[in-house]
């Protein structure tokens, strides 16, 4: 709706801001007032221009509303408000025809129009042979919304997992895990079998307890990775075998979660180990490399320490081995020089903030953050805050432990099996455990997604459930019942119903609301904050809530009315359908 708005504001206005000597790009811009008696958008450009064209806001503001007004076509009222606002109310015709356009549209009007971006989206990233805890649900889940939204946006998408599994946890493990595939081996047994991911975890314990206190446990551990990272044959082969038992395990769970990451795009430190050297040799080219103490730095101008001085970013350490910072060094090269991004997106915790400013500070400086034309590429970090316990500390086990994923989702289903039984004691068994899995994970996954993702969040199974407020089982249930309104009809959706018909006050918000959908998921696109979608499907359900009250569709006064009602049934559906299924969220038929 916005587009269609904001194309005929800055036709009807750029030749007005040109005279005040103002660029009309980034000048237009609509708001919607939350209280929707003042209009249903709001123009701020008279205050952007009040300085440059040294005018009072509220001046300008009558000029621009005298020009908008005879745009009779469009708009019903336009009213200027303090302290510079052009308020517009758009005629319901104008709404009910850009509804149906968008009826039409099988992506309902999310598809950009110009040249796709290639993105780079690297989430999960999960470590080898560390069992998937809450915190990794965060980046994987968070990761998956904003490719899902880039995709639906039409830009070309490269999802990268970069995973933990080429450094010294990794050595550790396989001085346990070695021992152990030879016993299985000489026994005859499946590897599969008896070491599972759980297991490897265990043994990673153990090592990391010897090598604290043995020196020579510590040593065995650094030899293992010296041989490792030289390509030692044996050793790699034990490494690829630890990898997939850890990855086999860490599947399971995308797949439980339905999340669309696949070996495909595994890229882990691993695949950049050929590259290490290569990446502290480009820095020394290009006059950066300082060494001090034996490690080889970068000092970057705007990390300093207390004193004052500069901070070095280390890319070499000083016996010669790479560390993380190498690893996302060379992991930028390969994303702008093979992939060909023009974004790069970074879903991790808020606490690796620092490291990722000053490895995308140490990629500027030299030279690789721009492609071959010059344009640059954009480089962003998406962190988040920590996953709580309702004592409001990190949740973990009774016991102390971190929550394993796994366990998690498994509660979730249980749970939400007796709400689905208690709701709807009718539906056949087999259909209870479906919409049950659909209703836990999804209320797991929205219970994170809903909250603005810089903040901590206190996990709640009780909360997350619920049938009432900002939760997934709300809108899978309003998607639900206008299923039902078809099935009680006996009418297919893809029956011919007409358009939408906005007589009734509660059809015409419902309208205004469904049209909101493409401009939110834009902002997703370019804010990346999952939860501003999920505050508006709340917000669509609630209006759907209120024109089902209002409205009678089934019961309608007469034949052309129930159609039109059915359209705006219908539109709605799909709007929460595909909003649901951008946060990787299934939605029943029934429930
Ligand atoms: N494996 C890392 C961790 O668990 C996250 C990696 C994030 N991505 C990256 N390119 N550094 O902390």
């Amino acid at each position: 709706m916005k587009k269609h708005l904001l194309a005929l504001i800055s036709s009807k206005l750029t030749e007005t801001v040109h005279r005040y000597g103002v660029d009309p790009a980034g000048v237009f811009e609509l708001q919607t007032p939350p209280d929707r008696t003042k209009g249903d958008f709001a123009l701020n450009t008279a205050m952007r221009l009040a300085k440059p064209a040294k005018k009072r806001p509220l001046e300008l503001a009558e000029e621009i509303a005298g020009i908008l007004r005879a745009e009779t076509a469009w708009f019903a009222r336009v009213e200027v408000a303090p302290p510079g606002f052009v308020n517009l109310f758009v005629n319901t015709p104008v709404i009910s025809r850009i509804l149906d356009e968008t009826a039409r549209r099988d992506d309902l009007g999310l598809r950009r129009e110009d040249k796709p971006q290639t993105v780079v989206v690297d989430y999960s990233s999960v470590n080898i042979a560390k069992q998937m805890h809450v915190g990794h649900l965060r980046s994987t889940i968070i990761g998956d919304v904003l490719s899902r939204v880039l995709e639906a946006r039409g830009e070309t998408v490269i999802r990268q997992n970069h995973l933990g599994d080429w450094g010294l946890p990794i050595a550790m493990v396989l001085w346990k895990a070695c021992p152990v595939l030879r016993d299985l081996e000489a026994r005859g047994v499946a590897i599969e079998s008896e070491l599972t991911l759980a297991r490897l975890e265990g043994l990673y314990r153990e090592a990391s307890a010897a090598c604290k206190e043995d020196p020579a446990a510590a040593s065995a551990c650094h030899e293992i990775l010296v041989k490792l990272q030289n390509g030692d044959a044996g050793l790699v082969a034990d490494w690829h075998t630890v990898t997939r038992v850890s990855m086999a395990e860490v599947y399971r769970v995308y797949d439980e979660l339905r999340v669309k990451l696949a070996p495909e795009h595994e890229r882990g430190e691993s695949f950049y180990r050929d590259r290490l050297a290569a990446t502290v040799e480009a820095v020394r080219g290009r006059g950066k490399l300082v060494e001090s103490q034996g490690a080889q730095c970068v000092f970057l101008e705007h990390f300093k320490a207390k004193d004052g001085s500069p901070l070095p970013v280390i890319i070499q350490k000083s016996d010669g081995g790479f560390n993380y910072e190498t690893f996302d060094l060379a992991a930028i090269r390969y994303r702008v020089e093979e992939l060909g991004a023009d974004r790069v997106i970074y879903v991790t915790d808020a606490r690796q903030a620092l490291h990722f400013a000053q490895v995308f500070d140490v990629a500027a400086v030299c030279g690789w953050t721009s492609r071959a034309d010059g344009s640059a590429v954009k480089f962003e970090h998406v962190p988040f805050g920590s996953v709580l316990g309702e004592d409001n500390k990190p949740l973990k086990t009774r016991t102390g432990e971190n929550v394993k994923l796994s366990d998690l989702l498994a509660e979730a289903v249980e749970r939400a099996y007796a709400v689905v039984c208690e709701k709807n004691a009718d539906l056949a068994e087999e259909t209870k455990r479906r919409v049950a899995k659909a209703v836990g994970i999804g209320a797991i996954k929205y219970a994170d997604l809903s909250q603005n993702r810089n903040n901590d969040y206190v996990f709640s199974f009780d909360r997350m459930l619920a049938l009432q407020g900002n939760t997934a089982p709300y809108l899978q249930y309003a998607h639900a019942r206008i299923c039902s309104i078809f099935r009680k009809g006996g009418i297919a959706e893809s029956e011919d119903l007409g358009s939408p018909d906005l007589v009734e006050p509660a059809e015409r918000a419902l309208g205004v609301k469904l049209l909101e959908f493409a401009d939110v998921v834009t902002s997703v696109e370019s804010e990346l904050r999952p939860h501003t979608l999920c505050t508006y499907l709340y917000d669509l359900a609630t209006a759907f809530s209120a024109f089902y009250d209002q409205c009678p569709v089934l019961i309608a006064a007469d034949a052309g009315q129930r159609r039109a009602r059915l359209a705006l049934c219908r539109i709605t559906r799909r709007t929460l359908a595909l909003g649901l299924d951008l946060l990787g969220i299934e939605a029943p038929q029934e429930m």
